[in-house]
């Protein structure tokens, strides 16, 4: 079994050669996998991609003509995926659903913590030895109102640390899940939430999902926290909230346009990104670079479900983690 892993980091390669089953030939490659690079999947059975990967329809037909015949998400995510051209080409695609909810969870909570108490802030002057504590001053989360929109595994970790911070938890999600949480419709959530976090699929109902009108519903001075998908926002919406102060707070894992810019070190080059640039600009914007999955425990979870998957291909098993188009 030949695997193509693709979008491929160093700190990827040490775990997924430590457990590589004796039967499956790996090889890395740097770049991502899109319509430039396919032909390099040729004479490899599987492919295995992640978040900026673009399996699009065209990229899917020529995986076929090579003879792959599986697509292995090392994420839960699969909205870079053309479900539906990998069925008309019986191309199986099977994803990592769950490796570790509460890495994504913790992470949003170190965005939350971070932005209301400006410890990014503080980090800087201490350095300077500057102990002003002016400019400094944060909020309780205890007593707020935190909204998640999307309460799947993400969010139900979201809801017990918050429980534990004695905030007042909202959450809305057509699956109507159960927990200690009220739920509430969407736009009760945007009116009355302190904070908002989202943690719902990126799909067709959902691109945008905050967009204009969306924030002009928010409180004034809002804390809005992605650490799902970038075009959940409408970032250049969001810009102009910022601007009038709507926006009081903004910390984000992941970017609209992120497959341009993340998982490469770039700091020699010139920022091509105008609303990049610009997010960078604002004192209350935190950004990390899709790194909420990034913890040891994760990493470990990832490789091991993705051999389980390719395994179970392998041997012709119905597959566990597959994802289907609907
Ligand atoms: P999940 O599938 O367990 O839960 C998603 C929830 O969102 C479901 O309960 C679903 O009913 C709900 N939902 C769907 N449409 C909605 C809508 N319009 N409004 C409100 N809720 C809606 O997924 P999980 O594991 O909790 O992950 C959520 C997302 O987080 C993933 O789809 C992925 O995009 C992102 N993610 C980000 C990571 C990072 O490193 N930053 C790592 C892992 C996931």
């Amino acid at each position: 079994m030949k695997l193509a892993l693709f979008s491929s980091q160093r700190y990827e390669q040490s775990a997924f050669n430590e457990l590589c089953p004796a039967d499956v030939e790996t090889q890395y490659f740097d770049v991502s996998l899109n319509a430039h690079t396919c032909s390099l999947c040729k004479g490899f059975d599987a492919v295995c991609v992640f978040v900026n990967d673009t399996l699009s329809a065209e990229v899917i037909a020529r995986l076929a003509d090579y003879g792959v015949g599986l697509i292995l998400l090392r994420c839960a995510g699969f909205n870079n995926v053309d479900l539906a051209a990998a069925k008309k080409h019986k191309i199986a695609v099977a994803r990592v659903p769950a490796y570790s909810p509460e890495a994504v969870a913790e992470h949003a909570i170190a965005l939350i913590l971070t932005l209301s108490r400006k410890i990014h802030k503080a980090y800087n002057r201490v350095r300077e030895e500057n102990f002003d504590l002016n400019g400094l001053l944060g909020f309780n989360l205890h007593n707020k109102t935190v909204g998640l929109i999307g309460c799947g595994k993400i969010g139900q970790a979201m809801v017990k640390i918050l429980n534990g911070f004695g905030a007042k938890v909202l959450v809305c999600d057509p699956a109507s899940p159960t927990g200690a949480f009220t739920l509430v419709a969407q736009d009760e959530l945007l009116a009355k939430s302190n904070i908002i976090s989202l943690h719902c699929p990126l799909n067709e109902q959902t691109h945008h999902i905050i967009d204009k009108p969306a924030l002009a519903t928010m409180k004034r001075g809002v804390m809005l926290i992605n650490t799902g998908r970038g075009a959940l926002l409408d970032t250049k919406a969001c810009i102009e909230a910022l601007k009038s102060g709507r926006l009081g707070y903004l910390g984000l894992d992941v970017y609209e346009q992120e497959s341009e810019l993340f998982f490469k070190d770039r700091s020699e080059e010139i920022l091509q990104d105008d609303v990049f640039a610009r997010l960078l600009t604002f004192k209350n914007v935190l950004i990390t670079g899709h790194q909420g999955f990034f913890t040891q425990e994760a990493l470990e979870q990832i490789v091991q479900t993705t051999y389980f998957n390719l395994h179970q291909f392998t041997k012709g098993d119905p597959l566990t983690n597959q994802v289907l188009d609907v």
